[in-house]
């Protein structure tokens, strides 16, 4: 069911301390800070040649990313992203079979402006999983 990896998403205090590690010293090319108000986090997006890495820097006060560096003060991954054909089959298909779906489980508008939809981390490996409608 699931297809493409589309990003790993690394949360950071720092995300332009961070984007200077990816583009200086990693020689990737990266995009310019994007603040996402109605997810609580600033985005940069570092583009490989076959994926992507999500920076996520808090914003706001209630950001959802802020208990996760809370106990990881370096930073570190958040979640990884799959891309699936069909996000409203895709998450039916894992209801029936047990998996939690978080928030309403409804699809809202990622940071690439496609549906998403977040699983619960117990469910898969102890990795908050991404969907997102390719
Ligand atoms: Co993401």
């Amino acid at each position: 069911m699931i297809g493409r990896l589309n990003h790993v998403a690394i949360a950071v205090h720092d995300i332009k301390a961070a984007t200077a590690v990816y583009r200086d010293i990693l020689g990737a090319e990266v995009t310019d800070e994007v603040p996402q108000p109605d997810h609580g986090v600033t985005t940069v997006f570092i583009n490989l040649p076959n994926t992507k890495i999500e920076l996520l820097e808090p914003l706001g006060e209630n950001s959802p990313i802020s208990a996760f560096l809370e106990r990881n003060s370096a930073g570190g991954i958040h979640h990884v992203c799959y891309e699936v054909d069909d996000i409203i089959a895709a998450r039916d298909r894992l209801k029936a079979g047990g998996a939690r779906v978080l928030g309403d489980g409804e699809p809202k508008t990622g940071a690439h402006g496609k549906p998403v939809l977040f699983l619960h981390p117990k469910d898969f490996c102890g990795t908050l999983v991404e969907l997102e409608q390719a």
